[in-house]
């Protein structure tokens, strides 16, 4: 381990993850320590972050990151040969090696989930009224017709035009931005306190992904629900989320409000995913990171971006690089840790 210097804080299971308000409430949910191993890839390591009530967390980073890992890991949805330790809370309980069954009541009421592919998703052979009234009368004790009139209240909640005749509809006879809007519906039925959204919207065509995403914001805020939308794109970050964690071979790089995130992002990891983000209105194409994404076996023993880093030094291959804090913002760049970056 380098020495961490001043600003360097221990990765301690009930380490306080400063930055958010003082006295804020107890986070909903606690991460501490995570580490993930599945056969010889060390997929998440040492992964420890907050997420609020009424909060939108981005988790950023390339392909192979660790960012479905870690979804996974909340909501105990990973192999059971995968190794897990480390600590998952969820207001107070603790989810790590949780029973199956307490888990699916967890997935069932409190954790709901959106993920990519909204046609597997959905069963072909249902309508969508079937499917959302079976999963209504899963949580609620009410008669069909009851069911079905909340099934469609839900559907126009969530900006379905025409949502009665909707019901009758089969999953293919809907567009791919709709369909993601039904899986929120139906994410939304159990009234959970935390949304996990994994690539949500990659496809879909831009404007609907700004779409999809102004009402998972929209819904989140006004029901006091905290969502986790795991995404490649910054540019979904800048639009929707409060807080962004830059995630790189397992590791949690960088994380810090939006607006300090994008003016002064501190890790070359964070700087090079935003000049790799075309901006509109400006003709510079964006740069490609150069190199490839890592691949980490076994466990990591140095900072994992140092074979594609322009500033590497040997101080960066000598240890995993400890978390340096600059307020609420914190990354893991040694060299930016020292003031040289
Ligand atoms: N079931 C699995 N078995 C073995 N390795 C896996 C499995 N799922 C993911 N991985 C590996 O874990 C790492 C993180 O993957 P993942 O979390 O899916 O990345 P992403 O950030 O793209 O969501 C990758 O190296 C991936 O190859
Ligand atoms: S620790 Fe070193 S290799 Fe890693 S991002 Fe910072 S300068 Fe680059
Ligand atoms: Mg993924």
């Amino acid at each position: 381990m380098i020495p961490g210097g001043p600003l360097h804080r221990g990765g301690f299971v009930d380490q306080v993850i400063p930055g958010r308000a003082e006295g804020a409430s107890t986070p909903l949910l606690q991460v501490r320590d995570l580490t993930v191993r599945l056969g010889p890839v060390a997929a998440v390591s040492g992964l420890s972050f907050d997420v609020h009530r009424g909060e939108f967390l981005g988790i950023v980073g390339e392909s192979g990151s660790g960012k479905s890992v870690t979804a996974k890991a909340i909501l105990g949805l990973l192999p059971k040969s995968a190794e897990i330790s480390g600590s998952v809370r969820l207001e107070g309980e603790e989810l790590l090696g949780a029973s199956s069954e307490t888990m699916r009541r967890i997935r069932g009421d409190r954790i709901g989930l959106v993920f990519q592919d909204a046609l597997a998703a959905l069963d072909p052979v249902y309508t969508i009224g079937d499917q959302l009234v079976e999963a209504l009368r899963a949580h609620n004790d009410v008669s069909k017709k009851v069911a079905r009139k909340r099934a469609a209240d839900l559907l126009g909640e969530v900006g379905i035009p025409k949502p009665v005749e909707r019901l009758d509809s089969y999953p293919h006879q809907l567009s791919g931005g709709q369909r993601q809007r039904i899986i929120i519906a139906a994410a939304l039925i159990a009234e959970p306190d935390l949304i996990i959204a994994d690539e949500p919207t990659t496809a879909l065509d831009v404007t609907v992904q700004k779409q999809v995403l102004d009402l998972l914001a929209e819904v989140c805020q006004r029901r006091e629900a905290a969502v986790m939308l795991v995404t490649h794109d910054l540019g979904v970050v800048a639009q929707t989320c409060d807080r962004v964690a830059t995630f790189y071979g397992g590791l949690l790089v960088e994380e810090a409000d939006v607006f300090t995130l994008f003016d002064n992002p501190r890790h070359p990891y964070t700087r090079a995913l935003l000049r790799s983000v075309p901006r509109l209105g400006e003709d510079s194409p964006f740069e490609a990171i150069p190199g490839s994404p890592a691949q980490i076996y076994i466990s990591l023993t140095a900072c994992p971006f140092a074979p594609r880093c322009e500033h590497a030094q040997p101080v960066c291959t000598a240890g995993v690089p400890p978390e340096f804090w600059e307020g609420t913002h914190r990354h893991r760049c040694v060299v930016a840790g020292r003031g040289e970056l």
